[in-house]
C-alpha cells in the first residue's frame, strides 16, 4: 500500500530527511519537497532521486518552490519554520512560525483540500491549531508529530538504563510538545512488566526529565540547530500508519473536543492512525497526579494560542468537566 502523493513542506534538516524516509520505504509514487528558498527542494530532491538506483525504491522525489507540483496530495508533512537555537524556547518560535505555518495552510487548502497534514513545526500543538484554522480541515485531518518523538525518546533512554532491547518496551508520553509534556509511568512496560518492577522512583525521575528535555540535549550538542533523524522518523511513522491504514495506536497532537477534559486545544494523546487520518482518540485512565500534569500541560498551549493574539481562536476554551480522568 501506498499513497499516490506525499509533500513535505520545508525542505531543511527534518524535511528533507522526511522525505528521504518516505521515498525509501516507497510510501508515495511521488514525493514532493517544497521550500521557499530557491534551488534548496530542487537540488535535495534531484540528489534524493539519484539515490534510487542504489536504494532500489521507485518513490519519485522532487522539488519546487511553488504548491502546483504538490497538488491532489493524499498528506502534507509540514516542517517549514525556523528551528530553535540555544538558549532559545519553542515559545520563542511561536510568532514567526505562525505566519510561515498561515501561509503553507492558505495553499495546501487550495491545491489539495481533501489532504491529511501532519504538523511538525514548533511550537508544535499551537502550529497544528494555526493549520486547522486557517485550512479548515476537520480534526481527522490535521494532527501533530510530538508525542512519538517524545515516547521514543523516553523508550530509547529507558533501554540505556536497563540495558535491553528498544523493542520490548512500550510507554506513552502525552501532553504538549515542550517541557511540560507528560511521561505516563504507570504506562509503561518492558514487556508487560512494568519500568516500577526494574528501578526505584529516583532513577525513573532521571528518565522522565532526561525525556522532557530531550529536544534541548541534541540542541545542546548541534549549537546550530534542532534534532532531525529522530523527528523526521516519528512524523514518517504516523504517515505510514496513515498511508497503510495500520490502525496503529499512537501518541499524537489532536484536537480535542472534551476528551481528559479539554477542548479547543491540541494536545498529545493517544490516537487511533489509519485511513482519513485520525480514526478515534483513546482515553486511558491517569493517576491524580497525571491528570494535573496534563492539566498543566494543556494550560501551557492554552496560554501560547493566547499569545499569538486576537482573532485566532478556534474554540480555545477552559477545560471542560473531566470525562474518565
Ligand atoms: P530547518 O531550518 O533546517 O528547515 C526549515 C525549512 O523551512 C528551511 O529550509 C526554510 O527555508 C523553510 N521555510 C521557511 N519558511 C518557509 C515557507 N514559508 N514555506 C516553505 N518553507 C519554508 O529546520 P528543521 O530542523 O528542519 O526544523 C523545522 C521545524 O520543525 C522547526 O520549527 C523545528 O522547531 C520543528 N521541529 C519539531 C519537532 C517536533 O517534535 N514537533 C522536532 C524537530 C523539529
Ligand atoms: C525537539 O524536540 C526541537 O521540538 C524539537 O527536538
Amino acid at each position: 500500500m501506498s499513497a499516490n502523493k506525499i509533500t513535505v513542506v520545508g525542505a531543511g534538516h527534518v524535511g528533507a530527511t522526511c522525505a528521504q524516509r518516505l521515498a525509501e520505504r516507497e510510501l508515495a509514487r511521488e514525493v514532493v519537497l517544497i521550500d521557499i528558498v530557491e534551488g534548496i527542494p530542487q537540488g535535495k530532491g534531484l540528489d534524493q532521486w539519484e539515490s534510487a538506483p542504489i536504494e532500489g525504491f521507485d518513490s519519485h522525489v522532487t522539488g519546487a518552490n511553488d504548491y502546483e507540483a504538490a497538488a491532489d496530495s493524499d498528506i502534507f508533512i509540514v516542517t517549514a519554520g525556523i528551528a530553535r537555537k540555544p538558549g532559545m524556547s519553542r515559545d520563542d518560535l511561536l510568532k514567526t512560525n505562525a505566519g510561515i505555518v498561515e501561509s503553507v495552510s492558505k495553499e495546501i487548502a487550495r491545491v489539495a483540500p481533501d489532504s491529511i497534514v501532519i504538523m511538525v513545526s514548533n511550537p508544535l500543538d499551537v502550529m497544528a491549531y494555526v493549520a486547522m484554522q486557517t485550512t479548515g480541515f476537520p480534526r481527522e485531518r490535521v494532527i501533530g508529530m510530538a508525542g512519538v518523538l517524545d515516547t521514543a525518546r523516553y523508550r530509547s533512554f529507558i533501554a540505556l538504563e536497563l540495558g535491553v532491547s528498544v523493542e520490548d518496551i512500550q510507554a506513552l508520553v502525552l501532553g504538549g510538545h515542550g517541557d511540560t509534556m507528560v511521561p505516563l509511568v504507570s504506562y509503561t512496560t518492558i514487556s508487560g512488566i512494568p519500568l516500577t518492577q526494574f528501578i526505584g522512583p529516583e532513577r525513573i525521575e532521571a528518565l522522565l526529565e532526561r525525556t522532557r528535555k530531550g529536544g534541548a540535549e541534541i540542541v545542546g550538542h548541534l549549537k546550530t540547530g534542532s534534532a532531525y533523524y529522530a523527528p523526521s522518523a516519528a512524523a514518517v511513522q504516523m504517515a505510514e500508519a496513515i498511508v497503510k491504514d495500520k490502525r496503529r495506536i499512537l501518541p499524537c497532537a489532536a484536537y480535542l473536543e472534551g476528551e481528559y477534559g479539554h477542548e479547543g486545544i491540541f494536545l498529545g494523546v493517544p490516537c487511533q492512525l489509519g485511513e482519513g487520518g485520525l480514526q478515534r482518540i483513546i482515553e486511558v485512565e491517569l493517576t491524580e497526579s497525571e491528570a494535573e500534569a496534563l492539566a498543566s500541560s494543556a494550560k501551557a498551549v492554552r496560554d501560547s494560542i493566547g499569545a499569538l493574539g486576537t482573532g485566532r481562536h478556534l474554540r480555545a476554551e477552559g477545560p471542560s468537566t473531566p470525562r474518565r480522568v
